[in-house]
């Protein structure tokens, strides 16, 4: 077997640093400071994560990774405002956050339109809810529809559209209330490979289109290379900031930069610090009784 040496997954091209360097011109929109999230108290204390400090500028996109329960969700719904951190602050347009509200949208990977409401009515509510006239609200709904591709099916409801399709509304509904910060929880994690690549090429194209900033949740390393700008990765035992690397994939991404050096050398970094080098774990090992020999002389 041959082996590719691989660049250091640090290292840019002059256009990749130029555009950090117009990134961290730009405003900061969230500023996260020395947060905090800890469960129980005394000997039970469970200390989520702590010391996570970042901020985010206007526009930036930022995904988030980390194994199974190192607090990604509970860092998200923090930001939402849906949960209290311990200690530490959040500060949206220097503005601290310790409620929800209209300047943060939301997706999440369950469907959570309303069934009962038409795709329409459904990107319409929030408008509503924040005092549009009905025929205002109409007309900006259409425009937030049409932009995700689902102009034909305004008058459908969510049971009659793809779980793609409904992600997409999801999109819409949440782009609708003009947020400042678009927050997404593994928001393609029940799709099938198929959509979800699909979704991931229509995400970045909509970002393009509408000044918002992302913070996204994957547990996919591929995804989160191809959408963001930086990577926040988290970790456990302790809980906290691994690393915060500025992707240096060039933009517009495409296929082909899955096969680049610069990705597979920022994919294996992130292997490194999501898996480490531990051996494999004793316990995902099956018993090793057979059931058949049948067809072991093909092998
Ligand atoms: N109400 C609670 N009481 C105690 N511990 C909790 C509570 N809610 C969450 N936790 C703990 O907080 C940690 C972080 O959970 P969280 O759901 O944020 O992780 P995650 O990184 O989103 O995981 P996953 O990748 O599986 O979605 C977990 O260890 C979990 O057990
Ligand atoms: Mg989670």
């Amino acid at each position: 077997m041959t082996t590719v040496a691989l660049p250091d997954y640090r290292q840019q091209s002059p256009e990749v640093a130029a555009r950090f360097q117009r990134i961290r011109e730009r405003p900061v929109i969230l500023q996260v400071r020395d947060l905090e999230k800890a469960y129980g108290a005394g000997p039970s204390r469970h200390v989520v994560f702590d010391h996570v400090t970042l901020d985010i500028h206007r526009r930036e996109f930022i995904t988030v990774i980390g194994p199974s329960g190192c607090g990604k969700s509970t860092f998200v719904r923090i930001v939402a405002g849906l949960d209290e951190a311990t200690s530490g602050q959040i500060l949206l347009d220097n503005h601290p956050v310790s409620e929800p509200g209209p300047d943060r949208g939301m997706v999440f990977q369950g469907y959570t339109l309303f069934p009962w409401l038409t795709v329409k009515r459904n990107v319409m509510f929030g408008l509503e809810m924040r005092g549009r006239a009905r025929s205002t609200a109409e007309t900006e709904a259409r425009q937030w529809i049409d932009m995700v591709g689902l102009a034909k099916f305004e008058n459908s409801y969510p049971h009659e559209l793809s779980g793609g399709m409904k992600q997409r509304v999801a999109i819409a509904r949440a782009l609708a209330n003009e947020p400042r910060i678009l927050l997404m929880d593994e928001p393609f994690g029940a799709l099938d490979a198929q959509t979800r690549w699909k979704m991931q090429k229509y995400l970045l194209q909509i970002w393009k289109k509408v000044d918002v900033t992302i913070l996204f949740i994957t547990h996919d390393l591929d995804e989160a290379i191809f959408l963001s700008d930086r990577i926040l990765v988290l970790g456990t035992n302790p809980g906290g900031v691994r690393e915060i690397i500025e992707n240096p994939v060039p933009r517009p991404r495409t296929l082909e930069q899955f096969l680049s050096p610069e990705f597979l050398a920022l994919k294996a970094r992130l292997d490194h610090l999501i898996h480490g080098d531990e051996p494999p774990d004793e316990e995902d090992k099956l018993p090793l009784g057979r059931m058949t020999t049948a067809g072991d002389d093909a092998e």
